[in-house]
């Protein structure tokens, strides 16, 4: 895993953000998502000038909350609509989530499933870090071989996302997610992680075992794996 730290997290973002615009300008044709709060930066330095021409590109976002229909307010949906998508001159040929708002969340997530591999898989997956070790939506407990499907969310995410709620009940208890398959299937991974509360998390990342009960640890199994952190996040890990 290549590593990069930058004494602040918003250096952090606008570097990220750089790599994505290269990626972009260097023609890959699918871009894997991310949502939560380290991403909106990095959208925010990406979609600045009216953003990259995206024209040519399929989206694939990680994830979304089961019960939320596309225009909810909390919705990944609405989240991309606002931090990216909306701003953008160019904006993508396609732009794909899982629909929180499908009658049938299996057959939703088999739909989205299907999907993503007709497209081929993604070029460049953006990855954010879970405190407890999850990336997208796979919790402690999803193994290497987990492909898109509903997920129960840990109650420790619940409640490091209430802040995007109004009350931490209306927090959906499920979600539908790409497996950690799926994602160590992306050609090249781009991992931001920023803040004093993620530093816990790193170190165990990068120096603890690999296993299912840490999900984010099977990154080090992938081959082309940057990660992107600002000095706060990297604060425990051993100089790279
Ligand atoms: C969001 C996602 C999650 C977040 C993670 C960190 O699409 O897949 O894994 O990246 O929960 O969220 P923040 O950045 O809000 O700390």
């Amino acid at each position: 895993m290549k590593r990069i730290t930058f004494d602040t997290a918003d250096q952090a973002a606008a570097a990220a953000a750089a790599m994505v615009r290269e990626a972009i300008n260097g023609g890959i044709t699918t871009l894997g998502l991310a949502t939560g709060g380290t991403m909106l930066p990095l959208y925010a330095h990406l979609r600045a000038d009216g953003g990259p021409d995206m024209r040519a590109l399929r989206c694939f976002n990680l994830d979304e909350y089961v019960g939320l229909p596309p225009d909810h307010p909390a919705s990944y949906q609405h989240y991309m609509n606002e931090a990216l998508f909306r701003h953008l001159n160019h904006p993508p040929r396609e732009a794909h989530l899982p629909d929180g708002g499908a009658p049938d969340a299996q057959a939703e997530a088999l739909r989205y499933r299907a999907l993503v591999q007709s497209a081929g898989g993604i070029d460049l997956q953006l990855l954010g870090l879970g405190r407890n070790g999850h990336i997208a939506f796979n919790e402690p407990g999803s193994g290497r071989d987990t492909r898109t499907r509903v997920v129960t969310l840990a109650e420790e995410t619940r409640a490091a996302n209430a802040r995007f709620f109004d009350r931490i009940e209306d927090v959906p208890q499920q979600a539908i997610t790409m497996g950690v398959s799926t994602i160590m299937k992306a050609r090249r991974c781009l991992l931001l992680v920023t803040g004093a509360a993620k530093a816990d998390a790193l170190a165990q990342l990068t120096d603890g075992p690999i296993e299912a009960a840490f999900p984010a640890s099977f990154l080090r199994e992938h081959k082309d794996v940057t990660l992107i952190a600002d000095a706060e996040a990297a604060a425990r890990l051993e100089a790279a």
